[in-house]
């Protein structure tokens, strides 16, 4: 299951993801894949706002925290492990209370979740989340892959978005 979707401008970005967020549910976990300035926290942005985040609120890269926190409709965790070293590091985080509790989680940079290139399995417990991949293309043109994984064949909102 793979479901494209190209942008064309970083305000498209927004508006995509306003509609991924309003086809998220409780304890889902989002994993954002791409390049440095892809469009990881723009899209999250977008994902808040879809989630009833106001607009006046400033989603911007936790850096120092690593997780921010949003009030929508249901609470919002922004999470950046781009200053993640290890896995260890990564454990002594307590992550695994945000990502089972009753919020919607997403993550940029979140290959740090897998101990290895090849690992299937995040680390931390995790075994439902939503991947999106984002690839830069020529000028503003950002392609996305969004992938649900162990998702199954539920009637998850997310296999709505087309
Ligand atoms: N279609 C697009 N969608 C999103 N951002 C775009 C697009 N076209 C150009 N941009 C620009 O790309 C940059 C994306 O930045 P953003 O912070 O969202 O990326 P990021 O993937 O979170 O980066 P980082 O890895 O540093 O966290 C912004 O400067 C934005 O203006
Ligand atoms: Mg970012």
């Amino acid at each position: 299951m793979n479901i494209p979707f190209v942008t064309h401008s970083p305000n498209d970005t927004l508006t995509l993801g306003e509609k991924i967020g309003q086809h998220l549910e409780i304890g889902d976990i989002v994993f954002l894949f791409g390049d440095l300035g892809a469009g990881k926290t723009t899209l999250t942005q977008g994902i808040a706002r879809g989630l009833g985040v106001a607009r006046e609120e400033y989603v911007r890269s936790p850096t120092f925290t690593l997780v921010n926190e949003y009030r929508g409709k249901v609470p919002v965790f922004h999470i950046d492990l781009y200053r993640i070293a290890s896995s260890r590091e990564l454990e002594n985080l307590g992550l695994e209370d945000t990502f089972a509790g009753e919020g919607i989680s997403i993550v940029e940079w979140a290959e740090k979740l897998f101990a290895e290139e090849d690992a299937s399995t995040p680390l931390l417990g995790i075994e439902r989340w939503i991947e999106i991949h984002i690839k830069i293309e020529e000028g503003e043109s950002r392609k996305f892959n969004i992938k649900p994984h162990n998702i199954g064949s539920s009637n998850h909102p997310v296999f709505a978005l087309h």
